[in-house]
């Protein structure tokens, strides 16, 4: 019961979170104020919609609600929504990925709107929460041509005075999609000087970790969980020290492991492998960041020293550097 309190009153950082996947109430809003044509007739319906089993049925999903935004103000309000929430769990700096190509560009709404309507939404915020600290990661959507996202990356770099951009990411299915296909892409975003990361070892095993390592310089990766299951790819993660941003609530609602017990986290703790806890997507895996640390601390009986390094791995390891350390000194 203490450590639950500690996990609530800590302040925190999450640097696992898309911004796309909205509520079912920015859903519902959204489709109706814009007259999208969406499979739901009302909020409760919205809520019933977010309902799938394999990483495919997500995604489809997520894009459907997804098509209900439209103007720039949509942004805003998500960014909006992000801010109350961190207030909400005392998360103190958040970095939030957004898959343009995936989500927006394929509907035709144009970049400058995307990001105008975040810097929007990230004024508006700083206005009203004292200390607010939001950046942005853009992800790349590993299922189009790699020279598309070159050439998106190289649009987008047009509007970094606008947003604090950071670093460039990558999502989507990755059945199929082996990393090293997007390599030149992240060779653009490095020479740009975004940190990078990417979505690796999740639904595919470790051979999808080795295949990023070797064509592709990543900072850090986004689930990774499955590099679990090779003894030498645990042994170079812990020595290069790569932060395997772990969403345990997202593994378990798409079916990577079908229980919280079954959720490898202590090998990797225990094999000095760095890992921090993320939410994903909330709105449809139904556990914040709050709800994923405690429902891990109880399930793995955690010391309160082992519950402190995991909220300490998402500060040491966030790409702002080091101006958030002392909260958890
Ligand atoms: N995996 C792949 N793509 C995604 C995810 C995920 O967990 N969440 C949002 N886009
Ligand atoms: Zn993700």
């Amino acid at each position: 019961a203490n450590l639950r309190k500690l996990i609530v009153e800590c302040p925190k950082a999450e640097l696992h979170y898309h911004i796309d996947c909205i509520s079912p109430e920015l859903f519902w809003r959204f489709s109706q104020r814009n007259g999208i044509d969406v499979p739901i007739n009302s909020l409760q319906e919205a809520r019933e919609f977010y309902n799938f089993q394999t990483l495919d049925e997500f995604l489809t999903v997520m894009l459907t609600a997804i098509s209900s935004i439209q103007t720039e103000n949509d942004f805003a309000e998500m960014v909006i929504e992000c801010a109350l929430d961190m207030v909400k769990q005392n998360i103190v700096y958040r970095e939030v990925m957004f898959d343009y190509t995936a989500c927006y560009g394929s509907r035709g709404i144009p970049v400058e709107t995307v990001v105008n309507g975040f810097a929007k939404g990230l004024t508006l915020a700083k206005q009203q929460i004292k200390n607010l600290d939001i950046r942005f990661i853009a992800n790349l959507d590993r299922t189009a041509p790699v020279d598309q996202n070159c050439q998106y990356l190289n649009e987008l770099v047009k509007y970094r005075e606008l947003l604090p951009l950071i670093a460039v990411g990558m999502d989507m299915q990755e059945i199929g999609y082996p990393p090293h296909k997007q390599a030149d892409a992240f060779a653009i975003a490095k020479g740009y000087g975004f940190k990078l990361t990417g979505h690796v070892g999740e639904v595919v095993g470790p051979e999808g970790i080795w295949d990023a390592l070797q064509s592709i310089p990543l900072d850090r990766i986004d689930h990774g969980i499955r590099a679990v299951e090779d003894e030498e790819l645990i042994k170079i993660l812990a020595e290069k020290q790569i932060l395997l941003t772990l969403c345990p609530a997202s593994n378990i609602s798409l079916g990577v492991y079908s229980s919280w017990s079954e959720f490898p986290i202590k090998k990797l703790m225990n094999s000095n492998v760095r890992v921090c806890i993320n939410s994903d997507d909330p709105p449809c895996f139904h556990y914040d960041l709050t709800g994923n640390l405690i429902k891990i601390a109880e399930t793995f009986d955690l010391s309160t020293t082992e519950v402190i390094e995991l909220i300490r791995n998402s500060f040491i390891f966030n790409f702002a550097g080091n101006e958030h350390l002392s909260n958890v000194d």
